[in-house]
């Protein structure tokens, strides 16, 4: 088995080379380059991302395989070729692409994000889930972020792997994104054990609005005191690759200290939904308040967060946990 796994990581490692390879000597690089320059990449921070082409057709990779033993097997179980049963014949997953590699934070490339060069669907194809990739664990442009610095202290969590690169590009060498699925506690708690504060910056759409909420629910439980978590909300209609093309790297970096802070927003989000003025209003809000706050762990953030939620209601915590099961909260003292 773990011969078994070497060999997927070669393999891996060989398709990705051969895409790399591919954007410089494929019949159709013309294509890809001018793509990746319409984006705005230069070759450097593309060479800096490994990012590559697969070129047009069913089996390029297939046949670049040819002298491998047991390749098709192989690829197919590192999800890079497609067995088609009813023609019991296999075939290339990426094809016509710009191919971004997924790495671990070793460097090992996992799987592949693949984006069409133009508007058909789907726009990006992913790498299926393998005994070797699992998308609710890795973050796209972590090992890049830190082979860039060894002394990371934020890290930007965005939607897209063009975000990434493109936030490199202009300089902003610390961010992350999540490979097309939710955040995830898994994704946090390895970030957290990097950096002390990430900061989520999801599309300016609707979407993204309701990414940030579920990114603030997963969030909750999951933060220590010590550690920060902010909001950064795009204009109507932007993407961080977009903003930071249109303004660049100094205005960017102004919007990030902007930033709101988790309880911030938490509280924003929470009263936009109820009117404060109102007494019932006020009840809807903190009943729907008070089993988030209490997901969190005991710190003095939590204990804040109650108290704010008892000068809204006007009632003590003793009274609130009369009604809301708040034991950890009012019987524990906060950590540290
Ligand atoms: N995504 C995906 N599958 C899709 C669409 C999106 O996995 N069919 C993931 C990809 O990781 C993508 C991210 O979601 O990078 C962001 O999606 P979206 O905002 O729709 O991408 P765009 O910003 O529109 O992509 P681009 O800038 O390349 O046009
Ligand atoms: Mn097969
Ligand atoms: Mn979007
Ligand atoms: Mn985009
Ligand atoms: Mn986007």
């Amino acid at each position: 088995r773990e011969q078994q796994l070497k060999r997927q990581f070669e393999a891996l490692e060989q398709a990705n080379n051969f895409f790399q390879q591919q954007l410089r000597h494929s019949p159709e690089r013309k294509r890809a380059v001018d793509y990746l320059k319409q984006r705005g990449l230069s070759g450097q921070i593309a060479a800096a991302f490994g990012i590559g082409y697969a070129p047009p057709g069913w089996d390029n990779l297939l046949r670049h395989f040819d002298s491998v033993d047991n390749a098709t097997a192989l690829l197919e179980q590192s999800g890079m070729v497609i067995h088609n049963e009813d023609k019991q014949s296999h075939y290339d997953r990426f094809r016509d692409r710009i191919m971004f590699p997924i790495r671990d934070v070793r460097g090992r490339v996992l799987g592949f994000g693949g984006r069409v060069l133009g508007d058909d669907k789907p726009k990006y194809l992913n790498s299926p889930e393998t005994p070797t990739f699992h998308k609710g664990r890795e973050l796209y442009g972590l090992y890049e972020a830190r082979k860039h610095s060894n002394h990371l202290d934020r890290l930007l969590i965005v939607e897209g792997y063009m975000d990434v690169v493109s936030l490199a590009q202009h300089g902003i060498h610390w961010s992350v994104a999540t490979l097309g699925t939710a955040t995830t506690a898994q994704h946090l708690e390895r970030l957290f054990k990097l950096v002390p504060e990430v900061i989520f910056c999801f599309d300016g759409d609707q979407a993204g609005r309701t990414a940030a909420l579920r990114a603030l629910n997963t969030t909750l439980p999951v933060i220590k005191d010590g550690q920060q978590a902010r909001f950064l909300f795009l204009p109507d209609g932007e993407d961080p690759d977009t903003l930071v093309r249109q303004e660049g790297e100094a205005a960017f970096s102004e919007r990030v200290t902007q930033a709101l802070s988790l309880s911030e927003f938490f509280f924003k989000s929470l009263s936009d939904d109820a009117d404060l003025t109102s007494m019932d209003g006020r009840a809807r809000f903190s009943n729907t308040a008070l089993p988030l706050i209490n997901s969190m762990h005991p710190s003095l953030l939590k204990q804040m967060m109650l108290d704010r939620i008892c000068e809204i209601t006007g009632l003590s915590l003793e009274q609130l946990s009369s009604v809301i099961d708040l034991h950890q909260a009012t019987h524990e003292a906060p950590a540290n």
